[in-house]
Parts: structure tokens; sequence; C-alpha cells
């Protein structure tokens, strides 16, 4: 999704500036731009696709002392040239860069004399203030009083010389403090190497820099005096080590990734909160997530029932906004997962159980993240930093975590006496152990379908629902999952002979209810795979792939791993690049 990256200081290379705009390139984009302010003019250069395209454009020599950037994501227009930021008013008198959405654009560019040539909200942002022509930050603000939506906005006005003017709401915004230079942008990670201290800008925040100072006012024009806060974040260098694209290398982090969480859970006793009389306190536990995150939440109300014997739910964000406050249960333990930590609908679920005072945990991969400052507590996932759009090694990582905190909060220990993590660790041992060729030439077979299902019980039709997930996202075939027992009221009626139907069955209590299923797709054609940790099918047929893990709680980390594996391939063999699928973005921060 959209991400910006602003400088304000001494002259400094432009390709350098852009060059931390790259760390951003995590959050999906489809198009870039850049401006310059020199000498009451702006210098802009705007491409459609990779930033290598904007960096063609860049001149060796070329350096700027104030520069916004951008890397856009379609939402409100095509993506084309002329939609990608940053936006200019039509006299070219300010210019702006935006990650979010303007919600009342409509009617602001009823109220515009001109209309701008770009389609998108933000062009209207940007005419708008050209009208309205704020020259304090004062001004600015007021102008702010009549934009709605969610924004993390940066504008240059040309008659302002080293002024750099911004807004923040519910969009992620910070700025990099060294000395007398500033920059401002989506993630602190672009600070990594340029300063050692950084501003959290929070809702409803307005600011300037001018003078080589910055002065932030909140909506009522009050001066707010900012924490500084200590850079800690080290760029990750996110190369592909070797390995063709960072899905495959983040599927084959998967065991040390687990390693990780585990060292990290004991090391610093991660789990000492959540204590057995902690969660005894409440009557239910609460999932709520998108996509990936909600299918781990899925997952962790079968952790709870069966570990903890309590009552669980989870919900998909979005969908949980549609929920009435008063259905909200004051007894319950909500828990909000995300592995970017900023993904707008699970933000606003957090912030709709704050506001009526319920106990609050993030478990999120990003600890600065505003999911993870948002909530009470912060459960961490260890994976490292996931670069490829469709969550991997994040998920193997929430499922370990969700299972360690049931176990700690059932037998009270924190430390190694704890089984949990013996468990875990023998599960990083076998992770990214299985037989790649079969899985490649599976691969091979599924690349030429047009459709898939997975079917599965408890458990495995989660294991299921994100596999069906992990191979849409990647390989855009369509798929879609279904609980075994479900499969005869409906879906058997799609059941060709071309159908491949995957079959998770790895839980003896209802292996061979699932396996019944598949028989009956079978009898119709279909193409049955069987994915089991039954020694008794393991070497039945050559359409079985065998999982070697007889809990049943944690043999859906080693199925996704294996199905991450064959999506993954699939990708490859249709030419398609896994790590940005079309359409999508790894951090969604709008609703
Ligand atoms: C996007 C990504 C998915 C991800 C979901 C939730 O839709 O494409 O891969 O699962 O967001 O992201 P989060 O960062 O909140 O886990």
């Amino acid at each position: 999704m959209c991400g910006i990256v602003c400088y304000l200081g001494s002259e400094r290379k432009t390709a350098y500036l852009i060059d931390k705009l790259k760390r951003l390139e995590y959050r999906g984009y489809d198009s870039a731009g850049y401006s310059s302010l020199i000498k009451n003019a702006f210098y802009t250069q705007k491409v459609v696709g990779k930033l290598e395209n904007l960096e063609k454009l860049i001149k060796n020599d070329e350096k700027s002392t104030c520069l916004i950037s951008h890397t856009r994501w379609a939402t409100h227009g095509e993506c084309n040239k002329i939609n990608a930021h940053p936006h200019l008013s039509k006299n070219n008198f300010w210019a702006v860069v935006h990650n979010g959405i303007i919600e009342n654009y409509i009617n602001i560019k009823k109220e515009l004399k001109d209309e701008p040539q770009s389609t998108t909200d933000t062009a209207v942002v940007a005419e708008f203030l050209e009208e309205r022509n704020p020259k304090s930050l004062e001004e600015f603000v007021d102008v702010f009083k009549e934009i709605k939506g969610s924004y993390a906005l940066v504008a240059l006005s040309k008659n302002e010389e080293n002024t750099m003017y911004f807004a923040k709401n519910k969009s992620p915004m910070f700025i990099g403090v060294s000395g007398e230079d500033f920059m401002i942008a989506s993630d602190p990670i672009c600070f990594s190497g340029f300063a050692k201290e950084y501003i959290i800008v929070e809702d409803g925040e307005f600011g300037i820099i001018k003078n080589k100072k910055i002065l932030i006012l909140n909506s009522e024009k009050i001066q707010i005096k900012k924490q500084i806060q200590k850079l800690e974040i080290e760029f990750e260098n996110s190369s592909k080590a070797g390995y063709p694209h960072f899905m495959l290398k983040e599927i084959m982090e998967e065991a040390g990734a687990l390693e990780n969480q585990v060292n990290t859970f004991l090391s610093r006793k991660i789990l000492k909160p959540f204590s057995k009389s902690f969660i005894d306190e409440f009557d239910r536990i609460v999932f709520v997530g998108c996509g990936t995150a909600y299918h781990a939440g899925l997952m962790g109300t079968h952790y709870v029932k069966e570990i903890l014997q309590k009552n669980a739910d989870a919900y998909i964000s979005s969908e949980f906004l549609c929920e009435k406050d008063t259905f909200l249960d004051k007894k319950a333990l909500y828990i909000f997962i995300s592995q970017s930590g900023e993904t707008a609908d699970t933000l606003l679920a957090l912030e709709k159980v704050k506001k009526l005072k319920i106990p609050t945990i993030a478990l999120t991969n990003v600890m600065y993240s505003t999911i993870s400052r948002r909530a009470d507590y912060v459960l961490p996932t260890c994976a490292g930093k996931e670069i490829a759009v469709a969550s991997t090694k994040a998920y193997i990582c929430q499922l370990s975590a969700i299972y360690m905190f049931c176990k700690n909060a059932k037998y009270e220990y924190f430390d190694e006496k704890n089984a949990c993590y013996f468990e875990i660790n023998n599960i990083s041992k076998k992770i990214n152990n299985f037989d790649r060729e079969k899985i490649k030439n599976l691969a091979n077979l599924i690349s030429t379908k047009q459709e898939c299902v997975f079917i599965g019980k408890a458990l495995d039709y989660v294991t299921s629902l994100e596999c069906s997930l992990k191979l849409k996202e990647v390989s855009y075939i369509n798929s879609c999952a279904y609980p075994s027992g479900e499969l005869k009221h409906g879906y058997l009626a799609m059941i060709t002979k071309e159908t491949p139907l995957f079959a998770f069955a790895t839980n003896e209590k209802f292996n061979l209810k699932t396996i019944s299923s598949a028989e009956e797709a079978l009898a119709r054609g279909a193409m049955v795979f069987v994915i089991t940790s039954s020694k008794e099918f393991a070497n039945s047929n050559q359409n079985v792939i065998y999982i070697d893990e007889q809990n049943s709680l944690l043999s859906p980390l080693l199925a996704s791993s294996v199905m991450q594996y064959l999506a993954y391939n699939v990708s490859i063999n249709k030419n398609l690049n896994p790590d940005m699928p079309r359409n999508l973005a790894k951090s969604v921060t709008v609703e």
C-alpha cells in the first residue's frame, strides 16, 4: 500500500532518498514519483511500475534539500502516470503526497473552481490547498477541518522554500530527526542509517518543519510536545540471499523463525503477564484479523478450546466492525493479529474494543507498529522481516505463538519446564523437511488447472482455508475451502475429472470422515490428494503427502508450510511473480 518518504535538510543526493523509499517496497505499489522544490518551482518525475524506472530518470548529480516521494497502490483512479503521486495543483503552487483515503473528496471537488486532471482523491487536496492557500500551520489546520478520511499527508508550497507541512489521521507517519535534517516516512525503517531518533506522529496531529524545527499542533491548534524515540530498528538486509524470490526464502526461513520464536519467548519471559490467573478473568477469547492473520485467529480458537477449555471466536476485522457495540463481550479477552501491525480494518477493530475499556492484546510481527502501540499488551511474533505479499513464515509464527500462549496459561511454567517450547522446537526441526521433488511434480499438474478445492475438518478446515488463500494469492487459480462434511451439500456439483481436491487429514479423530468425503469426490472423477499424519496412509499411494507430526494441534504448521511451497511452485510454473501478486498489497492501510 502507499508509502511516503519526504526529506527536508541539507543537500542530499535524490538517489539516496529514493533508496529510502525502496525500503517501503514490501508494502506493495504500482507507480511511484517524487517532487523536489528548487528555487520556488517543483521538479517532478513519475513512473508506472517499479522504483527502478524512477531511478533511471534521476541524473547522477541530482541533489535535493526538499523532496517528497511516494509509492502508490491504486485505490481511487486507475494506475497511470497522471494518478501517481506527488499531485501538483493546477498552477503548480502545491505538491502533495498521501497515504490513505480522502472520504469526502467528491464533495470537496464540487467546491473547487478548477477540476484536477487526475481522478484521485489526493489530487483534490492539492487543488483545495491551492484555492485556500494556507500561509501558516494554523491555516493549514483549518483546511483540514474540511477534509475527512484517513491520511498521512505531506504538502509543499512553492512559495515557502525549506518548509514542509504534514497531517496525520489513521495512516502511519513518523519523523526521523538527524540534527537539522528531517525525514518523514510511513515506516521508521527508512530512518536506519539516517537518524538515531524519531518522533511518532499521532492521529489528529498537524505539523510544519521550518527553520530547522518541528512544530506540531492538534486540531484545536494547541501545541503538542512530542517525545523523542530512540531508533532501535536496524534495516535488515532484504536481499533474497541467493533465492530467486522472497516467498521461497521466507518459507525456507520457517525453521529459524520458530527457533527464534521459542528463544525470544523463553529468554524474555514474554508470556509471564498471560498467566493462568490473568486468563481466568475472561470467559472467552476473541481473535480478530484479516486474510492470513484471520486464519491464525481461527486456528487459535481451536487451541483455546482444546488447551484452555475456554470458549473462543474469531472475526474478520471488517466484519467485526459491522457488529453493534452492545454485542461486544466485556468479559472477553480480545487478541488482534496482524503481521504488519498496520492493517486499517484490524486497527479500527482494536479501537472499537479499546473504547469500551476491554483489555486488548496485539499479536504482531512489527513491535513499533500502530497496532502494537495501541494495544494494552503485545505478544510478538519473531518471524523477522516478511517481504513477499503472501504471508508464510509470519503465519507459522502466529500459530506457534498462540499455541505457546495457551500452554503457558494452562501450566504456568514460563521456562523450559513447559513442554510447549520443546514441542515447537521439534516442529522447527521438521518444518523445512519435505520431499520437494514430489511437491514440484504436483505443482506441475496443478498449474494447468482452472480451479482447486481444499477440504478438512476442524483445524484441518482452517488449514484448507489458508492453503486455498495462498494458492489464489500467488497463482490466480480459483480455489475454495470446504469443511469435509459440507462437500456433499453443494460443492460436489462442481467436481469434474479436472478438479484437484486436497484433503487434509491430520487429526486421528476425524481422518476417516475426511477420507470418506474425499472418496465421494474421487467417485465423481476428482483428482484427490491427501495430506495426512496418519501412518496408515503414509505410503499407500503416490497422491499422499505424509506429515510427520502426531500432535494434531501442531500438524497444521507442517501441512501449511508444504502447501505454501506448492503454491509458490505453481506461481513459478505460471511465470508469475509470487512476491508481488497482482492487485494485492502487503500492508493494507486503508479500510
Ligand atoms: C493483506 C495481505 C495478506 C495479509 C493481510 C493481513 O491482505 O495481502 O497477505 O494476510 O493483508 O495483513 P496483516 O499485516 O494485518 O497480517
